[in-house]
Parts: C-alpha cells; structure tokens; sequence
C-alpha cells in the first residue's frame, strides 16, 4: 500500500523538474493559517516541510511516512529545523501523543483530481475501502475541535513521458482499475529502466468523499480561485 521504496533515490528529482511547485503549495498552505501546529501525512523525503520550516512560523510540525527510504531524507534535509520532526507510521494505525490544529496531504496518502467543472474526485494510496475509513478516522482523532484537514489538490492523470533535470526520462502510465486505477511509473536512463514503481490507487465520488470526512465531524469549506488544496474544518 502506497510504498515509495523504489522511487525513492530518485523522487526529489522527479518532483522538482516540475512535477510539484512547492512554494506555491506552501503559499497556499499558509494562507488557510496561522496555525500553531501541523501535521503532514506522506511527507516523503520533507520538501514540503522544509519549505514550510524556512518560513519560521514558529508552528510547531510533525512528518509522517510509511517509507523509510524517504524518511531518511527527510530527516537530513529537516536536521536545519529542530521545531519539525519526522517519524515511520502507516496513516491506518496512527498514533501520536498529541493532536494537531492542522493536518495536510500533498500528493501523500489522499489528494483530489480536479477536472474543469466535474465535481473532485478523492484519489487514496489506500487501495482497500476498510482502511481508508481506518486511517481517516485516526487522523481525525489526531486533529483539535475547530482545525482543519487540508488535502491536495492535482489536475487529471494521462500518459506521458518527459526530461528531468539529471538527464533521464520520467514516464507515467495509468490503467483504470474495478476501484480507481492504477498508475505505473518510470525512470528511463539512456533507453534502460532505471525505476519501476506502481500503485494501486483507490478513488472516491465527491458525494462519497462528503460522506466519509461529515461522519467523522468536517465539513467542506469552498474557497473561489487557484486552489493547492481543498479544506475541511472539524466540528
Ligand atoms: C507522492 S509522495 C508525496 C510526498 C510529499 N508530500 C511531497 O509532496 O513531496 C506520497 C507519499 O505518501 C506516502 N504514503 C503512502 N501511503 C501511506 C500511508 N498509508 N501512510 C503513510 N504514508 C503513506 C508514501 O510513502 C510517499 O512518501
């Protein structure tokens, strides 16, 4: 479920060829703030907390991974910022000594596609239907009366192949499934596969994705304009 291992030694420069903006999401980010407290969930090897920590909220953040190919990176790029930690837990079984005024995903465990004018669709890392459940009620446990659940926001997947900044090529192939699709990706170097990594991905209708986050007490708050993420607050 959702493991990054084989992506993982190349994953910064994949996403920083221009997968990801990661100041922009930051912007976006911070404009739903100020919050004393985040919690990311798949934060990866920590590019978007570290984008975070240079901007010294004074927040006090937390990472959460269940790769640890990623985590290692993350804690050497994060060492700069001793008010951001980062530790191995799968989202399914989290367990944290504290909750959170804001907890976000980014392309980690869920996110939207958003499509024009169709209603978003809520993608999981999370194959089976049971888990997610699972993991969005711990998640919610681990978020204050009145915080907010801020999920990422992506434009629709397709195929394609493109350069990345070391000279290879990353490629991309989607495969609808029974529920969701799944999505083959690819590091070419000089003709030959250097990566191979699939995922499984789960989806969920907009109606369906309000009916799982109302039950666990958050309600949408729509927002006009570019959106990096869309925002939840909790009863
Ligand atoms: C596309 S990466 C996003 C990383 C980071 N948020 C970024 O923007 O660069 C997705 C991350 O989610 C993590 N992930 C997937 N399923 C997970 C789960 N069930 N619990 C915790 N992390 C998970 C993966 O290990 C991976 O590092």
């Amino acid at each position: 479920m959702g493991d990054y291992t084989n992506m993982s030694p190349y994953y910064d420069v994949i996403m920083t060829s221009g997968y990801y903006d990661y100041a922009e999401i930051v912007d976006d980010l911070s404009s739903y703030g100020p919050f004393s407290s985040i919690l990311e969930i798949g934060c990866g090897t920590g590019l978007i907390l570290e984008e975070l920590g240079r901007r010294a909220t004074g927040a006090q953040i937390k990472g959460i991974d269940l790769t640890q190919a990623m985590l290692v990176q993350a804690q050497e790029r994060l060492s700069p910022f001793p008010q951001i930690s980062v530790e191995e837990q799968n989202v399914v079984e989290l367990k944290l000594p504290r909750s959170y005024q804001a907890a976000f995903s980014y392309g980690g465990v869920w996110y939207f596609v958003l499509d024009g004018d169709k209603e978003p669709t809520m993608v999981s890392h999370i194959s089976a239907d049971a888990p997610n459940r699972e993991g969005l009620k711990k998640l919610a446990a681990h978020i204050e009366p009145g915080g907010m659940l801020l999920l990422g926001t992506q434009g629709p997947h397709f195929d394609y192949e493109k350069p990345v900044s070391n000279g290879m090529t990353y490629a991309q192939k989607i495969e609808p499934s029974d529920h969701g699709f799944t999505k083959h990706y690819y590091l070419i170097d000089d003709g030959r596969k250097v990566m191979d990594q699939t995922i499984d991905y789960r989806t969920y209708s907009w109606a369906q994705t309000l009916d799982l986050l109302g039950a666990l007490g958050f309600t949408y708050q729509p927002r006009e304009g570019a959106r990096k993420f869309l925002a939840f607050k909790k009863a």
